[in-house]
């Protein structure tokens, strides 16, 4: 096996399309296309998801290749996100992966999207050596389609050991932002405002669960009857208290995300937790988690907003992780829409 490996990672799993090259763990490059279509409806079109991936794909890969200095002769394996994800999105993905191995007669690398996401703390810049988590470590995976606390045994050894039951938290956060008609995603948006309001203003239901699951529908509706009522008693409530509601909303949420993982750790007697994925680039859980843990004697591993979202440089290094264990895809994968571990 080579000492040194270029990668090529591809990620199309949702509505962002992703290119990266990267040397080892070290990311030469990071493309990411993202699509503007989605705004007007208030979430992913998944027919207009995989369309845009269709005609994004070919130049991104081209850039990221470019941006890398190296050309598709250097490349050695290519990685490419096989699921969980929209089955339209993945499939322009998989198949591009499928063609450009056995073009250039190289291995094809499957990733599982959730475990990129944690994988993404491995993730080295040049010249720039950054601490990495030592195997095992809990991590706090938190998207747009998943939430779950998972005990990290290897680069390619990962256990569920608790999720939600219902809604993501990313879901929690969109959907809310819908409700006081903020534009998707709703993430960003309630993390802004919350930094201006008092998170103290009222108090929603605890979406923490029995052992280290979670439940994020519940919240949602409480929000939906509480902004009713409100307005009707002043229909201008929300101008004069979005900050504070949204501070309220994201409190509550953030304590029970806390709460479960730190929970989680000393459970299984592991002293690093990582925050990963869309949710982790919201700024309050990510000073909470820091103030927790150094309360707890835990160190906390957050990972550069870069690599939070959905980018293909996570996919690389799941990628380079799945390589070096000598684990190869085929040509016959079929991408999956549900996590499977
Ligand atoms: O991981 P990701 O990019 O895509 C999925 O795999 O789902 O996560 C997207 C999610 C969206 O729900 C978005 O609202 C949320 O991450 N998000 C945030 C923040 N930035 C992105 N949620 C809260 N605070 C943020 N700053
Ligand atoms: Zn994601």
């Amino acid at each position: 096996m080579n000492a040194i490996i270029n990668i090529l990672a591809i990620e199309s799993s949702c509505d962002d399309t992703s290119a990266a090259v990267l040397q080892n763990t070290t990311v030469l490059s990071n493309l990411i296309a993202n699509q503007k279509v989605h705004s007007e409806y208030g979430g992913v079109v998944p027919e207009l998801a995989s369309r845009e991936h269709q005609k994004n794909i070919v130049p991104v890969v081209h850039e990221a290749l470019k941006q890398a200095n190296l050309s598709l002769a250097d490349i050695h394996a290519i990685a490419y996100t096989r699921g969980p994800g929209l089955m339209g999105s993945l499939l322009v993905g998989t198949s591009f992966a499928k063609g450009l191995s056995m073009g250039l007669n190289i291995p094809m690398i499957e990733v599982n999207h959730m475990h990129a996401h944690i994988l993404a703390h491995f993730a080295q810049t040049p010249n720039q050596a950054k601490k990495t988590p030592e195997f095992p470590f809990i991590c706090l995976t938190v998207s747009g389609g998943h939430t779950q606390i998972v005990l990290v045994k290897s680069g390619t050894e990962f256990t569920v050991i608790g999720s939600t039951i219902d809604d993501a938290v990313g879901e929690a956060y969109d959907k809310a932002a819908k409700i006081m008609g903020l534009p998707y995603p709703g993430g960003p948006q309630i993390d802004r405002l919350a930094a201006l309001g008092n998170p103290k203003f009222t108090t929603f239901p605890s979406t923490a669960q029995n052992e280290f699951d979670f439940s994020f529908s519940g919240i949602k509706t409480s929000l939906l009857y509480y902004l009713q009522k409100q307005l009707k008693a002043n229909p201008n409530f929300l101008n004069e208290h979005i900050n504070d509601v949204c501070a309220s909303y994201q409190y509550s949420i953030v304590k029970a995300l806390v709460k479960q993982v730190v929970k989680a750790a000393k459970y299984h007697n592991v002293n690093q937790i990582a925050l990963a994925g869309g949710v982790s680039a919201n700024s309050y859980l990510r000073r909470r988690i820091q103030e927790v843990c150094a309360q707890n004697n835990r160190e906390a591993f957050i990972p550069d907003f870069q690599f939070c979202t959905d980018n293909a440089a996570m996919i690389g290094v799941s990628g380079y992780f799945n390589f070096i264990n000598n684990s190869v895809g085929s040509q016959s994968a079929v991408p999956f829409t549900r996590y499977s571990s």
